[in-house]
């Protein structure tokens, strides 16, 4: 077998037409707007990797602590052969998974898809060393356009962990798993990582480091509008706010100007007056609830089988299935 294979789906063009598309939409609109994929460039998915490394940040650590306790008992309630990871990224703690899969003889193929193709193909040479006898088959695509290319894989299990979720809009997420059962058939699972809902200090302590790690990552995207569309932002005009919305529940990071600023996007023929003060969201982070995530998921015809938490009820891990 070619371990691994690598598919690419993203056209070669679609840094700079999506997003074009994306700052035309949602940095020439108020409230200002980004959407998060476009933090991952190199330097953005490093920033993350040691994001999961920080103290502060809880998640990493409590989703492994999931993994390495309740892999065998998810493999057990599994029927799948196939693992889709979406917005894998390094893959590291679906190793977890992964080797519990191999251990029963079930792993057949595994399939990463993520849009940072450079982590994604270091991930999927790693992965093929790891386990010589599953077909490692990458896809570098987008999860919120791409989700059809996975209706050809039967008895699979669509691992989205991490959280990744919490960083789509409330509609963006019924559209996404909408898609996602459409490209499963009856008896498909999917394993969902979320953040839960939890007491602010420690999710504003989470997203606001000492390091300020956060920071750089968060302020990435502006160096990213430099780099693919030629703007002019200067980074250090703005400074970091991240808050805890109590009523939307979910943190929300934004930059905010400190002194007007004019910008000039000529890629995406834009420009942008922002008054002192003015704020540009780039990216939120939803924290769920049992019940939320009954509803959103019961919503796209997907039934909860079993939920897990780590033993500080931080973080949850979630099997779900396609319902007929
Ligand atoms: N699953 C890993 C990584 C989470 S970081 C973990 O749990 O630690 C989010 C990952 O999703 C990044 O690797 C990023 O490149 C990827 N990503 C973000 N938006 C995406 C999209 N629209 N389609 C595919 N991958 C995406
Ligand atoms: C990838 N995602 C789940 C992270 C989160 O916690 O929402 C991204 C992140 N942003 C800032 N810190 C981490």
């Amino acid at each position: 077998m070619s371990n691994p294979k690598v598919s690419v789906l993203l056209k070669s063009n679609w840094a700079e037409s999506g997003l074009v598309l994306d700052v035309r939409r949602g940095l020439g609109s108020q409230p200002r707007t980004l959407p998060p994929k476009w933090l991952y460039d190199e330097a953005g998915s490093r920033l993350f990797d040691q994001i999961t490394r920080l103290p502060e940040y809880y998640p990493t650590e409590c989703e492994r602590t999931i993994l390495r306790d309740a892999a065998a008992d998810i493999v057990a309630a599994s029927r799948a052969t196939t693992v889709v990871e979406l917005g894998s990224g390094t893959s590291d703690k679906t190793r977890l998974l992964l080797d519990a899969f191999a251990d029963a003889g079930r792993l057949e193929r595994f399939v990463p898809v993520d849009v940072s193709e450079e982590t994604l193909r270091q991930a999927a040479d790693m992965l093929a060393a790891r386990y010589p006898d599953t077909s490692v088959e990458a896809v570098v695509g987008d999860f919120t356009l791409h989700l059809g290319h996975l209706a050809g894989y039967a008895r699979k299990l669509v691992a989205f962990l991490g959280g990744t979720i919490g960083n789509l809009y409330v509609e963006e997420r019924g559209a996404f798993l909408g898609a996602l059962a459409d490209s499963m058939t009856e008896g498909d699972e999917l394993l969902l990582g979320t953040d839960l809902v939890k007491d602010a200090d420690r999710l504003i302590s989470a997203y606001d480091d000492a390091q300020g790690v956060t920071e750089a990552f968060i302020k990435n995207s502006l160096r990213v509008l430099n780099r693919e569309l030629d703007a002019d932002f200067d980074p250090d005009a703005y400074s970091y706010v991240p808050f805890w919305d109590r009523h939307m529940q979910r943190m929300d990071l934004r930059l905010r100007a400190e002194m007007p600023q004019h910008v000039t996007l000529p890629g995406a023929d834009l420009e942008l007056d922002l008054a002192s003060g003015e704020e540009i969201r780039v990216e939120i982070s939803t924290k769920f609830t049992e019940e939320r995530l009954r509803a959103e998921l019961g919503a796209a015809g997907l039934e909860i089988a079993r939920i897990w938490t780590d033993p500080t009820d931080s973080f949850a891990v979630t099997l779900a299935r396609k319902v007929g």
